[in-house]
């Protein structure tokens, strides 16, 4: 350890603070303090600030309608469109510069920039291509795609015509495809032929057609070809009801659509999460609220200017990437990046090379990534001039001080401030951090409430637990971001999101509660310690697994009788997927059994909820009632002390399994 890294050890064991450097605070966007105390006094009028960094065509009338709790709605009688604030507002004064830069995998292959004109001209003839095979407005799209500039492009393209999309990550399975298509009755899908994964092009069509079988409705369905000849082994063809995006924007080169006026409450796209039972989430946002808010955090948490090159690691599969690679940056005319690849490949320095060649701005990234690098080690980073770089930020999972401490001093070089920021597919955009120039940092800690956010940390009974004990995060107030319901399912938004705090026959908001599932802490200075989730969802690698979608993908392979799924800790992936599972009688217990189990997880939901380990036991933990304690099977997967055990009906099994995973 250097004389530098032992002093930062010695702060962070005392749990102080970081200060944020004067050159970045005087040319932060937001560096005034008296922000908290100007929102809070000023309630709900302050979200007018956020409002204001849109491009309105009707005004709004009213800032909240909250006349009918938890159904709010924000800047009402608003009307907008999103594609006309990401594009076509920009065009006078940064129509020549990059809104996307992209870097394809292969290192080898010519990167495309896409200049705001070039963004706004595509998304014309994709929206003219798209109203051609009939999309109307309203009707949802789904896109199955990677991360290729098509998927931005057809993602403002149905927002231009007021058509919602439903994004579905590429690596999940062809039935996590077909759940979806069928739960938004989605008649129309945009997909590719392939892409690259560490230096081999993937079949993608063939998931995609495979998920189409499964759609319970006529669809048509659009098909990038990413791969060109690379792809021609796949031998693909395309059906009569699939089209080829080449050509449809070939069809309609130099077509101009007129954006539609959108209403501040309409849907501007949906996003499947997962939560504690099988069936996905339907998350509805809408276009006023949801893009004022990713739009304010970007420029008030990430610090984004105009110049800026802003480069995010997620994928836009994932909510992360839909506020704050497409919506939030494009709003703000900003440079926003793009890269198709794991970041080892073809060498683990490969997101430094693409941080130096364009020289990125801020780098905004999940914990387990950092944790990774961690583990490579800093010489991948000491390869490249990082010198770029202004501001950090995490999001996805807790970040543990030493990881924070890592990016800090060897990716920041103790210059840029990190933002850890605490949110949900849910909450829209950012809701706990640290305003950069405003608020000093603590490593683990995601900082205080954002301005405007009333989130407190209750027990049970909802009273606010002392500092520094743990209890469950609340959040008090609405906010323009929020999801407004679940998809066509207003009684299942009402049970998972509100019911637990709040008094759900009132009419009066201050009765209403949102009830994110996570376990908290706050410290005397409102600083929030997030825990991690206390429902049946486990966080891999930043990806949200609902353990109930894994068991349900166990037991649908033959031979397996009763299966539990636990999250284990795990170095780098944060947590894995323990699998418990009983076999059928007769059924024998072989590794190869367990590479079935893998694959039949793997083929339901995807290889990010390839169980970490299968272990097989006579019986799981139940409680009197038939309930399974996963709380003992977390602790034996995580070999710690294990809890109370009286409660259960057979709790001589607790020991049976603990020695089978300890291989006794
Ligand atoms: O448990 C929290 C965790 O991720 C969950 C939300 O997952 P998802 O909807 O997939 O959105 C991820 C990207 C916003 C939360 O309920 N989480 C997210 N950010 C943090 C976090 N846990 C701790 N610290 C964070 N910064």
């Amino acid at each position: 350890m250097s004389d530098d890294d032992v002093e930062l050890e010695a702060r962070l064991e005392e749990q102080e603070v970081f200060e944020p450097s004067e050159e970045f605070v005087s040319q932060a966007n937001v560096s005034d303090a008296g922000i908290y105390e100007e929102f809070d006094e000023n309630w709900p009028e302050c979200w007018e600030q956020a409002a204001a960094l849109l491009d309105w065509e009707e005004e709004y009338d009213r800032v909240l309608d909250d006349s009918n709790p938890p159904f709010y709605e924000w800047f009402t009688d608003g009307t907008i469109n999103a594609s006309t604030n990401c594009l076509d507002r920009h065009l006078d004064e940064r129509g020549d510069e990059a809104a996307i830069e992209w870097v394809g995998e292969p290192v080898d292959e010519d990167n495309v920039t896409l200049t705001y004109s070039q963004l706004h001209e595509k998304v014309n003839e994709a929206a003219a291509a798209l109203r051609d095979l009939g999309v109307g407005e309203d009707d949802v799209v789904t896109m199955y795609m990677p991360m290729i500039p098509e998927l931005p492009v057809a993602m403002l393209a149905c927002a231009r015509i007021g058509a919602p999309h439903s994004v579905v990550f590429a690596g999940f399975s062809a039935d996590a495809l077909a759940t979806r298509m069928n739960a938004a009755d989605s008649e129309y899908l945009v997909t590719c032929d392939g892409y690259y994964r560490r230096g081999d092009p993937l079949d993608h069509l063939d998931k995609a057609n495979e998920g189409l079988a499964g759609v319970d409705h006529d669809t048509e369905t659009v098909v990038v070809d990413r791969l060109g000849p690379n792809g021609d082994d796949f031998g693909h063809d395309l059906a009569a009801d699939q089209h080829d995006w080449g050509e449809l924007m070939a069809a309609n080169e130099g077509a101009t659509v007129e954006p539609v006026d959108r209403d501040a409450e309409d849907m501007l796209f949906l996003m499947y999460t997962s939560g504690t039972t099988g069936q996905p989430k339907g998350v509805k946002h809408t276009t006023g609220g949801y893009l004022s808010w990713v739009t304010w955090t970007s420029q008030a948490v990430l610090d984004i200017k105009p110049e800026d090159t802003y480069f995010c690691s997620a994928d836009i599969g994932w909510i992360t990437g839909h506020s704050y690679i497409v919506y939030g940056p494009l709003a703000l005319g900003t440079t926003t990046m793009m890269y198709e690849g794991t970041p080892d490949h073809p060498d683990r320095d490969r997101l430094w090379e693409i941080v130096e060649e364009y020289g990125a701005t801020q780098l905004y990234t999940a914990p387990t990534a950092i944790r990774a690098f961690m583990k490579w080690g800093k010489q991948y980073p000491e390869r490249h001039d990082l010198s770029s770089l202004r501001l950090l930020g995490t999001v996805g999972e807790p970040i543990n001080p030493r990881a924070w401490k890592w990016y800090y001093s060897n990716i920041g070089d103790e210059e840029c401030p990190v933002v850890d920021t605490w949110w949900q597919t849910e909450t829209g955009g950012m809701m706990v951090t640290t305003l950069p120039g405003v608020k000093d940092m603590k490593p683990g800690s995601a900082g205080p409430p954002l301005p405007g956010m009333d989130i407190r940390i209750v027990d049970t009974n909802g009273d606010e637990v002392e500092p520094g004990r743990a209890g469950y995060l609340t959040v008090n107030k609405p906010w323009p971001g929020m999801l407004r319901t679940l998809y066509k399912n207003d009684e299942r938004f009402i049970e998972e999101y509100w019911r637990e705090y709040s008094d759900v026959d009132s009419d009066d908001p201050d009765d209403w509660v949102y009830f994110p599932e996570d376990g908290a802490k706050i410290d005397e200075d409102g600083y929030i310690t997030v825990l991690g989730r206390v429902d049946d969802v486990i966080n891999v690698s930043g990806h949200r697994l609902g353990t109930m979608e894994i068991e349900s993908a166990i037991v649908g392979v033959e031979g397996v009788a009763e299966a539990a799924v636990v999250g284990g800790d795990h170095e780098v992936k944060g947590e894995a997927v323990y699998a418990y599972v009983i076999v059928e009688e007769g059924q024998e217990e072989s590794e190869a059994f367990r590479q079935e189990i893998v694959k039949g997880v793997e083929d339901a939901i995807g290889p990010i909820a390839r169980p970490e380990q299968v272990i097989f036991t006579p019986a799981l933990p139940k409680t009197r009632s038939g309930k399974i304690m996963r709380r003992l099977l977390e602790d034996i997967a995580n070999d710690e002390e294990l809890g109370d055990t009286s409660t259960l009906r057979n709790p001589e099994v607790v020991e049976d399994i603990r020695r089978v995973v300890q291989g006794d």
